[in-house]
């Protein structure tokens, strides 16, 4: 298997990315209110900083994540939070290591990239989960954290994970205050 980091994907990798996102992020099951508020809170498109694909063998895209990277502001300073989103891996190469090397590699990324922190939301009541994404540093937040949608609705949720990158003193901030932590304009 082989890790590559790109800012844009190559034709011959978009497609498979596309049917991957789709078989395992398939929003089949929802009705059209559900959908569009999921397009509403998950609107952070513009702030897409890389990509990490995994290619097999032939070249062919099994696991993939998206890296994002944007400016907050947090307590009157700026803060660059980075984010890790859209993690998957074809279902046929699954419990191999796949999603931890693509997750390792986004945190690299990440230090590249000078971000401060990283955020990502995940089913954390899920100890699975919690302990891929706790290979890479991240932690649960254990207390909400809130984004607003493209249409300026302010969301709330309590799925967050975050992770230090380059600052510990912002990480330890964010993790110890009790305000909800605030991401800005859309969530990944
Ligand atoms: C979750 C997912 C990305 C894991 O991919 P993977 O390549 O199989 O993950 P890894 O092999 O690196 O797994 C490492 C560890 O993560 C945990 N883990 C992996 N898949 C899991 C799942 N579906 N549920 C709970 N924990 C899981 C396990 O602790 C696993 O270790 P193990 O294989 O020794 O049990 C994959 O199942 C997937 O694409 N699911 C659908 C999309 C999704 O839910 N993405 C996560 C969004 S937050």
């Amino acid at each position: 298997m082989n890790i590559e980091i790109v800012e844009t994907l190559p034709d011959q990798h978009a497609k498979r990315v596309k049917e991957l996102l789709r078989q395992c992020f398939s929003d089949a099951g929802l009705s059209d209110d559900e959908r569009q508020e999921r397009a509403d809170r998950f609107c952070s498109r513009a702030d897409t900083w890389r990509y990490v694909v995994a290619l097999n063998g032939t070249d062919t895209v099994v696991g993939f994540a998206t890296v994002y990277r944007r400016q907050i502001e947090r307590n009157g300073a700026s803060v660059a939070l980075g984010g890790l989103g859209n993690v998957c891996t074809d279902p046929e190469w699954r419990h191999q290591g796949i999603a931890s090397a693509v997750s390792a590699a986004a945190v690299e990324v990440m230090k590249h990239a000078k971000c401060d922190i990283a955020y990502l939301c995940a089913a954390v009541d899920d100890p699975g989960i919690v302990r891929l994404y706790g290979q890479c540093g991240f932690v649960p937040l254990c207390r909400p954290h809130t984004f607003f949608g493209s249409s300026g609705r302010l969301y709330e949720d309590s799925d967050a994970m975050i992770a230090p990158i380059c600052s510990p003193a912002v990480y330890n901030a964010v993790l110890t205050s009790t305000e909800p932590f605030h991401i800005g304009i859309g969530n990944w």
